[in-house]
């Protein structure tokens, strides 16, 4: 009869499965175990197969029989694969214990750049006698740059700024922040003004211990009704004071800037005990940290306003030379050139 041979042939199947699943070790050789029971010619696909050659009567119960057996091995299989990784992770854990005296591992960490340290410090004095920041385009059009500004094309004092000009005609890099002027009068135009205007600027200069491409200005712009000298006077004693210290002298004199009228450049004292500050202040004693003024009317027109209801002042001053000041630092080239050993002081 084939009937008990069949059967025979599972249970042998079975038997010699098992006895094979329980002197697995490890994990390659449970793969192994899987691939020839249950892999595409694996034992037991084969043994099914045989269905095909039994009498049709005997198939179903040789069918149901081989099914049972599949499941069975399938399911041993799984289990004794959950304990070899047990196993295993146990070993690795026991092996190589937790050593928790090897030294960890070295992070860098990183720190404000001293002229983010010196702006921060620049805008929260500013935010503190109630300016608004305002944050600028560095790519500007020579319309905005100089000719609002009321420098047209050709004007002599352009050559006050050596400048950047890109390949799109019109379009240069900013030569100062006092373009922002514009931006924000037009923005805010007729309400008053009391804002600051951090950035960075270019210049074509010709790299020196005192002059860079690149550096930062801080614009600074109050427009409103009867805004006067003497509330630009006070606006920037006030500040150099609460930057530098409450005993400082600041001195006022007289320039020019196209866009403001009368302009001024600001100094500020310098201590003479400081064995820096005849190299400074170049012996005079004074440093000069800003450029001011009362707004051009052109200026105001071109923002917007109407120059007899309104009047304001402007000053632009340089985060790096406050930065220099504050700090002895004697070549502004440091700034960009992302020397570690510089940086790493502040
Ligand atoms: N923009 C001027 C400069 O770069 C400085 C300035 C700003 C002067 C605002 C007057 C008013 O030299």
């Amino acid at each position: 009869m084939a009937e008990p041979i069949l059967f025979n042939e599972w249970t042998q199947l079975e038997n010699k499965a098992l006895t094979q699943l329980s002197s697995c070790t490890i994990e390659a050789d449970l793969q192994k175990w899987h691939t020839q029971y249950f892999g595409d010619k694996g034992e037991v696909n084969q043994s099914l197969r045989k269905v095909s050659t039994i009498p049709p009567a005997e198939r179903k119960s040789f069918g149901q029989e081989g099914n049972r057996i599949k499941e069975k091995l399938a399911r041993a299989y799984e289990t004794t694969l959950r304990e070899l990784q047990k196993k295993a992770l146990l070993a690795d854990l026991n092996s190589a214990p937790l050593d928790v005296t090897i030294p960890g591992r070295y992070c860098p960490q990183g720190r404000l750049h001293p002229a983010t340290q010196v702006m921060r410090e620049i805008d929260s004095i500013f935010r503190s006698m109630g300016f608004q920041i305002y944050r600028s385009r560095e790519v500007e059009t020579d319309e905005i740059n100089f000719e609002l500004l009321n420098m047209p094309p050709h004007h002599p004092a352009r050559d006050m700024w050596d400048t950047f000009f890109t390949t799109n005609p019109g379009v240069i890099l900013r030569t100062h922040t006092s373009p922002g002027q514009i931006h924000v009068m037009r923005k805010l135009c007729p309400n008053p003004i009391r804002a600051v205007l951090p950035g960075m600027c270019y210049r074509k200069e010709t790299i020196t211990a005192r002059s860079e491409i690149q550096f930062e200005q801080v614009e600074g712009l109050v427009i409103g009704p009867n805004i006067t000298f003497t509330d630009l006077k006070g606006t920037i004693t006030t500040f150099a004071r609460k930057l530098f210290g409450k005993e400082r002298q600041i001195r006022i004199r007289s320039s020019y800037f196209p866009f403001t009228e009368p302009s001024i450049e600001v100094d500020i004292d310098w201590p003479k005990e400081d064995p820096n500050a005849d190299r400074l202040t170049k012996g005079t004693g004074w440093l000069e940290i800003m450029g001011a003024g009362m707004v051009h009317p052109t200026v105001l027109r071109n923002g917007g306003y109407d120059p007899d209801q309104v009047s304001g002042f402007a000053f632009g001053l340089g985060p790096q030379r406050i930065t220099m000041l504050k700090y002895g630092i004697d070549d502004i080239r440091l700034f960009w050139a992302n020397d570690f050993r510089f940086l790493k002081q502040f």
